[in-house]
């Protein structure tokens, strides 16, 4: 049977938004210059000149992980380090992308309530060792909305940026879900991101309505030297790139992108209201973006999984998590909650 009912295990498992078929379609016009020399490509890298109110510089390579560790990769020596969150993408479900791509730049990891990582962690892991034997500390890894649903504020943003100016550290954000911690703060692009400190953004298309794409903006245009080679040898310089490029158009006309990630924060409210108040399950971290994430009885979870539903529980014994999209309907988290309901007889 052909699976078509919304799920919850991730963001990624939604089709394309309407606006992104759309351009995807109006791009598809005819013969076009290749490997980005294409009017789309070039319109949708000024539309986020736009955005960011910076003449930043853009490319547009085909996944998450491709555009963190290319990222990251120009930005270190193989002899330096990244310090990110333990429970950083980067480091847990890139299988060592970074790694490789860095020709062997070293993760450092540190722990942080709500997956977020704080000035003294940062510190403490620059601070432990200055000796040559340990791999020199040189990028900030922040994923903005984290992985845990939870959002850096500005104030947070700007404690962290003091740290890496102390000890001369660029800052990389995964923005897989920054759509959606745009929402959730309220704050420009800018401001959370260039005005914060944020050297290179990789910006997920994806998760917000694509079928495949992310962004990585450089805000100072001097570390993008020979990013172009670097996507190239990866494999990660698409020939047909009007097709990566244009779905982008779809997002940022008309705030599409800003509206598909309202949506799913507050497609993600609602359900974490009414899961709350089921006393057998627990709320692990505030919702603030498009996760919720709970713990919940095994045979709860057992019994969803016979019904049908999907969903990850990669994150510790009994915690679930549940993702929103840009697609999910209040009618599926109504389902949702009703089957959990059902299942613990009340
Ligand atoms: C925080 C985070 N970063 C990056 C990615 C991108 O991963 P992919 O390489 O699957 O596009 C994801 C996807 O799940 C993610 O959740």
């Amino acid at each position: 049977m052909l699976e078509q009912l919304e799920q919850f295990a991730s963001d990624n498992y939604s089709g394309m938004c309407p606006e992104v078929l759309d351009a995807l379609i109006s791009a598809n016009q005819g013969s076009s210059p290749a490997y980005g020399n294409d009017q789309w490509t070039e319109k949708a890298a000024n539309a986020f000149r736009e955005l960011f109110e910076i003449d930043c510089e853009v490319f547009f390579v085909f996944n998450g992980t491709a555009a963190n560790s290319l990222a990251l990769a120009t930005l270190c020596q193989s002899y330096h380090s990244v310090i990110a969150h333990e429970v950083a993408h980067v480091e847990t479900d890139e299988c060592g992308a970074p790694e490789f791509f860095s020709n062997g730049s070293k993760l450092l990891l540190s722990p942080g309530e709500n997956g977020k990582l704080t000035p003294e962690g940062i510190a403490k892991i620059v601070t432990k060792r200055q000796d040559i034997h340990y791999p020199k500390p040189k990028v900030i890894s922040l994923t903005q909305a984290t992985e845990l649903g939870t959002v850096y504020q500005v104030d947070e943003l700007k404690a962290i940026k003091s740290v890496a100016d102390q000890y001369q550290l660029k800052i990389h954000m995964d923005g897989a879900r920054f759509a959606n911690a745009v929402v959730a703060l309220g704050r420009s692009p800018a401001e959370i991101t260039w005005r914060s400190g944020v050297d290179i953004l990789c910006f997920s298309g994806t998760k917000n309505g694509m079928a495949m794409g992310e962004a990585v903006i450089f805000f100072d245009r001097t570390l993008a030297e020979d990013f172009a080679y670097r996507c190239k040898q990866a494999g990660q310089l698409a020939s047909k790139m009007r097709f990566i490029a244009a779905p982008w158009l779809g997002l940022l006309h008309q705030d599409t992108w800003l509206k598909n990630a309202r949506h799913a924060n507050e497609c993600a409210r609602y359900l974490a209201t009414q899961l709350a108040a089921i006393p057998q399950l627990r709320l692990m971290f505030p919702t603030e973006v498009n996760g919720v994430f709970v713990q919940m009885p095994e045979e709860v979870i057992y019994q969803l999984r016979e019904k049908g539903w999907l969903f990850y529980n990669f994150i510790g014994v009994g915690g679930i998590r549940l993702m929103c999209s840009w697609a999910t309907t209040g009618e599926r988290i109504d389902e949702l909650v009703a089957d959990i309901k059902a299942i613990l007889g009340i």
